[in-house]
Parts: structure tokens; sequence; C-alpha cells
């Protein structure tokens, strides 16, 4: 990874730390810890004259070349001006294999593998915003390197069900987490001369009829929860472009939604980046191009029968469409070709793909990504010196997630897989006993409707294989320990179908409790990007860990949290409910809709649900565990008003109680004490991840604008802060508050 000059705040605190102790002042910041700010660089204009000059040298023909696919991953180019084909790949798990110009079959490079990096979900449950940063930077150096102009990344919809297929691809249940993780991600991918694509804007929250399905949401929800993160990709990280999501919202399919595209993104927010569509989610020529789409995208067809081709090409003649109008939309797209340097490649970063150091990435946020739910006899980590044999049991202990069920993997050298992570790791003298345990089994039902509708019934063939039970139990009862691999996979969870119901697929609840049974010391490890009722195992088990389909170095990592190499920090980005009917969507019965979902929840969202409705969650929002213990204290603010425009200083000493080094995130959340609207119970306004010794203590800052307590007010149609009393939580989860204070603002 390389840092460039955006990574300012941090340096210049490592920096004015080093200055500090040359200049034997007694300032001693060393143990503070401040947040670290992102911010991108605008699209250029600096090559507006010459575009022009380009666009007036284009025929009618060139110029729909330029806005729509001409191979699944490319525009067209107009060699005889040199503008190159603009080229894409996916996405969020890493650069995805080359795939075929005509059709969705993998071209058959040897020379298109990639890093696998950690699936959204993993990445959110790191809460480091600087992994986030670490992950643009590495990832956008593997696309450059593949000579990508566009990566189709990153995947930030908010998780409204945990039935969602794509949740294990998106970040977080909470607008404000997805937001400043979207922020340093986009930043660093852009950094290597890469363009993200930001998807799928916008409220792409179910893949049920995700062609067709009307979203409705209110106003509030749609600005406070829905919207933030693209938000902030456009204000902050300035995104170079977007992708229009295939639904509809409001009666308007995303990519002729003028409400969306034209007024908020482009007026509202001053998006001057360009939309691409997702793959065949184009359904009429004109609607798009007044509406606010630039480049056409699909899936296999004669590209001339895209709708930015032949039928652009037809309406402009017959005077349907102004050429005027194309020409604003080929401007958009050589602007960011020119920022890029693709269309004049001097000085373009070279990137590097596939590299040792890019392993080293992934490994670091997989490492921080693993959640331990439960430790109650200390079984963790594990003594190594005293245990002589571990029953390694599951089919996903050796299961591998780089690619998998519908749409976009990565092909990779390296995926390490749980068994293999333990295997690289243990000492040699303990025994590994393996045993399956369960089959994937998918009923031919299911296989025909995957990618289709939503999962309905008994989800897979539930039921063991009675030769591979024994031979588990059997392992089990031979070892010190056991170590059960459970949870899911991407054939399971995957896109373009949701799951029908939060059970653990294949047998496993069955496997888990015989297993449990006949060795108390079972750890269970669930390897999964979305919640599962797992509240009797939980109760049945001392030992739970949550990993995630996460990355080349996952079982590395995964190994290194149960041995304690690694002393695990991550923390869920989703709640855990106990049952399905407890999550907002469904206690709302408004998922998933047919025509239309109406998202009646409004903006209790994720844990704002259950915290505002007193329900208990099986594990909250923000829980993770640690293998040591601490102390929050000392929490106070600079002040005790603010006016609306202040910045709130929240302070507080945070000490690690335990025998190990470990680190902490710490979280801040509000609430509104006397608001004259609905207010969800608390909202998460800061947090930050403290690295502390053993024995030491850190005083932390953590820095909240006053407008962050702003709701949107859908009379006024703009961001209010009420006046009034607030308290300032503090603690270690949505649920874990160790210290509050007031505020008020004027
Ligand atoms: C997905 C996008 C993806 C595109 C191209 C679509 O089905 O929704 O996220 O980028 O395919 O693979």
């Amino acid at each position: 990874m390389k840092i460039k000059s955006i990574y300012t705040s941090m340096i210049a605190a490592s920096l004015l730390a080093a200055s500090c102790k040359d200049s034997n002042q007694t300032v001693q910041i060393s143990n503070e810890t401040m947040t670290v700010e992102y911010k991108g660089t605008p699209i250029s204009k600096a090559f507006d004259a010459k575009i022009d000059s380009l666009v007036s040298q284009m025929t009618l023909e060139e110029k729909s070349g330029v806005l729509h696919g001409n191979s699944m991953f490319a525009t067209k180019a107009v060699e005889r001006l040199g503008i190159p084909e603009l080229t894409m790949a996916d996405g969020p798990l890493g650069v995805r294999e080359e795939i075929s110009r005509d059709s969705w079959a993998a071209a058959g490079w040897d020379n298109d593998f990639a890093t696998y990096y950690p699936a959204g979900g993993g990445l959110a449950a790191t809460w480091n915003t600087e992994l986030a940063y670490l992950f643009g930077t590495s990832v956008g150096e593997e696309a450059i390197a593949r000579d990508k102009d566009v990566l189709l990344s990153p995947a930030i919809n908010i998780i409204r069900t945990p039935l969602g297929g794509r949740t294990y691809e998106y970040f977080t249940e909470d607008p404000f987490l997805n937001k400043k993780m979207s922020v340093p991600f986009i930043v660093g991918v852009q950094e290597n001369d890469v363009a993200v694509c930001v998807k799928h804007f916008a409220a792409n929250n179910q893949e049920t009829h995700r062609d067709y399905v009307d979203v409705q949401i209110e106003e509030r929800a749609l600005r406070e929860i829905y919207l933030p993160a693209f938000e902030a990709a456009v204000k902050e990280a300035h995104a170079y472009s977007f992708m229009g999501a295939y639904n509809k919202f409001r009666g308007e399919y995303l990519c002729e939604n003028g409400y969306m595209l034209n007024e908020i993104l482009r007026k509202e927010w001053g998006f001057e980046g360009i939309v691409i569509s997702d793959w065949a989610a184009v359904h009429d020529t004109k609607k798009s191009i007044e509406n606010g789409l630039d480049v056409e995208m699909g899936t296999p067809k004669p590209f001339n029968e895209f709708f930015y081709a032949d039928s652009l090409i037809e309406k402009v003649k017959s005077g349907e469409i102004a050429e005027s109008d194309v020409d604003i939309h080929v401007k958009r797209v050589l602007r960011m070709m020119f920022t890029l340097k693709s269309i004049d490649d001097k000085g373009r970063a070279k990137g590097s793909i596939n590299t040792e150091d890019h392993f080293e990435d992934a490994y670091k946020i997989a490492a921080e990504s693993v959640v331990l739910l439960k430790n109650a006899k200390n079984l963790l980590p594990l003594k190594t010196d005293i245990i002589k044999s571990i029953a390694v049991i599951g089919n996903n202990a050796m299961k591998k997630n780089a690619l998998g069920g519908f749409g976009a993997g990565v092909k990779t050298k390296r995926e390490v897989t749980p068994l293999e992570g333990l295997q690289n790791r243990l000492p040699k003298s303990i025994e590994i006993n393996y045993a399956e345990g369960y089959l994937e089994r998918y009923s031919n039902n299911e296989k025909a409707k995957l990618g289709d509708i939503t999962l309905s019934g008994p989800a897979t063939i539930n039921t063991l294989e009675p030769a591979l039970l024994d031979e588990a139990i059997k392992a089990a009862k031979n070892s010190d320990v056991a170590i059960i691999f459970a949870g899911s996979n991407r054939d399971y969870e995957t896109e373009a179908s949701d799951r029908g119901s939060l059970d653990l697929p294949f047998g496993q609840e069955e496997l888990i409790k015989k297993v449990l049974e006949v060795n108390p010391n079972t750890i269970v490890v669930f390897i999964a990007g979305a919640p599962f009722d797992i509240e009797d195992i939980s109760k049945k088990s001392s030992s739970l860990i949550w990993s995630w389909f996460n990355g080349s170095e996952g079982g590395n990592a995964l190994a290194d949290v149960i041995l304690g190499n690694v002393n695990p920090s991550g923390k869920l980005p989703w709640t855990m409910p106990k049952k399905i009917e407890d999550s907002p969507a469904h206690a709302t019965n408004s998922f998933p809709g047919d025509e239309t979902v109406s998202y009646t929840e409004g903006i209790l969202v994720g844990y704002r649900w259950f915290d505002t409705k007193k329900i208990e969650p099986l594990y909250p929002f923000g829980y993770g565990l640690s293998y040591t213990t601490f102390e929050f204290s000392n929490l106070k603010t600079d002040k005790t008003a603010y006016d609306k425009d202040d910045m709130i200083k929240v302070s507080f000493d945070l000490k690690n109680t335990g025998t190990t080094d470990g680190k902490e995130v710490a979280q801040l959340y509000i609430s509104d004490e006397e608001s004259y609207v609905e207010k969800a119970a608390q909202e998460l306004k800061g947090f930050q991840k403290i690295s502390v010794k053993s024995g030491e203590t850190k005083h932390v800052t953590i820095t909240l604008p006053a407008k962050e307590l702003a709701y949107y007010n859908e009379v006024k149609k703009e961001w209010l802060v009420e006046s009034g009393s607030y308290k300032i939580k503090i603690g270690n989860s949505s649920r874990g508050i160790k210290a509050e204070t007031k505020i008020n603002i004027n």
C-alpha cells in the first residue's frame, strides 16, 4: 500500500508526536488518539476545452458508443480521436476475473488472478476507517494493474433485512458507520487513477423482485438512513461514478429517476461524475437520457440493441432527443476519463496485483473483522500447551468462498481455508481430526429459483448423513477440543435471491448440538455474511466466534484469533435478532412486498428499532468481545452548551484492564431527550478503534459536529438540529453503554 497526501490528519498527528519529542516539549500526545478524516480529489475540469473540441468532432454513432456497453464490461473506443474504451470490473471482493466480451463466461485468461479481499460485512466489522482506506488503496492498485478504469465497488446499500441476499456484500444497517467506512475506501481506490462505482443507487435493499419492485420510503427515512453514505461518497470522497440500481423508487426505475439522479445526486449534492446503469437496468432511452443516466451497461444481447445504441441514434435523428442532451453525457464520461488519465495516460498509476503485500492487506482486514461472541469458559484463546488434539468439524472448514453463487467473485491463487489456517498455525505436535460433518445440499427447486425470487419453504434439505454425523461425533469424543465451522457460504447467500428464513442450513443445528453433547469443550465458529438464528446454540455453547467471507487470508486470520496471536476486535455491523419477527421489516410485515414494497418501519432500521421498541436482540449492533477487558472513564465534553454549527469534543479515558494488549471500538451514541418529532432511542454518531496495551490508559477525543444531531424535516425539506438537551453516551456496543453525559444545543 502507498500513502498519499489525502491521509493528512493521521500523518499530521504522528508528526506532531515526533516533533514534540524532538524539541523536548512537555506536550505528551503519544497516548492521545484522534479521528482521521479522509477527503477525495474532485473530478478535474482542466480538460474541458479539449473535451468540447473532441465532442465537436465526434459522430452521433461515436457518441452513442461512448455511452453504452460494447462488450460486457467496456464501452466503445473512438480510436481516431484517441479515446479508449472505458473499462470496468467488479467489485466488492476484489477485481473480478476477466469476463468474455459478449457473454458471462470467463474469458479464460491466465493472468487475471487477483487478491480476494474480505467481503463488505467483514470490512465493516473492523470498525476501522484506516483499514477501509487500506482496502481501497490495495484493491485500487489491483484494478489499475488490470487496466480497469472503473471498479464496480463499494456496495453500500443499507442492510434492511437480515435475509437480504447481498447482506454479506453490503456494510451495515447503520448510516453513520456506512458513510465512515465508505469514504476512506473510495478515497483509497481513486488515488490509483481508478474510479469507484458506488452502488446500488439507491434503495436496493432486497433481491426479491429487484428487477421491478417499486420501493416506497418516506422522505425522512430516505435522507436519514438510506442516503447518507451515498451523499458522503459525493461530498467528501468525490466518487467519480455511481451505479443506478435495478429497482424502482416511487414509481420510476432508478436508471431513469429524475428525482434521484438529477435533483438529489447532481443538483443537491453537486455530483460531477457519471452514472452507470446496473447490468440491464435500463428501460427507456429517452427517460434515461433526460433523467441523468450517462452510461448503459448490460447483459448479453447484441450491443446495438442497447437503449443507448441504435435506439438513441434513431431518437436523435428523429428529433425526439436533442443531440446537445447526448453531448452532456459524453462530456461527463470524457471528463472522468481525463481525470483518470485514461485518455492521455501520461503519469497514470501502474498498480500491482496478486502480490504478497496485497495478501498482507487482506490479512490485516480479516484479522480485525473476526467477532468474538461468547467466551464463557475462557476456552479461547486455545491453550496449545495443554491441548494434544483438536477435532475440526464442518464442511465450512474446507469451503472456499472467493467464487460461488450468483454475482461477482474473484479468481484467486490464494484462499486459505479455516482448516489450512489451523494447520499453518498450530504446533505440529497437536493432532487435527477433521470430519466434514454435514453436506451442502440444495433442492432442485431452490436451484431453479436462484436468481429469480426469494428462497422459500425449507431452504435446504436439512438432514445429516448418518455416517458423517458419526464420524464427527467420534472426532469430537476423541479430541481435547472440538471446533465446528458452520454458517453459510456464497452459494447459499447470494445476489439475486434473498434467504427464506434465518435457519442454519444443511442440518448444522443438529450437528452442533450433538457435538456439544459429547464434547463440552466445543467452539462454534460461524462463517457467514448475514445473521442466522443461533439463539439455541448460543445458550448451549460456551464459545462462539463469528467470521465472514473473509478473503485470501481469512483462514490464517481466523486461526490467529482462535490461538490468541491476534486479540479479536471485530464488532457486529448489524443486529443479530433472536428471531426474524423481531427485525423491523418483518415486525411491520413489510418485506418483501410484491409490485411495491413500503418501508413502513421508517427511520427505525436495525438497532434503532430494537432500542426504541425495547426488544432484546441476541447480539446487539456494535457488539464483540476481546481477550482483554477495557474500562471507560472520565467522559467529558469540552463545553456544556453548543451552537448548531459547533464541534462537540467528547473525550474519555480508555484503560486496558486485562493482561493482553488489545483494540477496543469506542462507540458514541446520542439520544435526543426532548424532541418534537419521532427519534430513535439512540443513534451512532461517532466511533474510534483504539489500540491499548495491557495496563495502559489512552485519552481519546471524538469530535462530533453538532450538525450530526440533525434530523430531516420533510416540510421544510432541510436538516434541522433541534435545540435542547441531548445525552452523549459512550460504550462498546449499542447495548454496552459505559458512561453518559448531557449537553445542550442552543
Ligand atoms: C450487480 C452489480 C454488478 C453487475 C456487473 C449486477 O447483477 O447487481 O452489482 O456490478 O451485475 O457484474
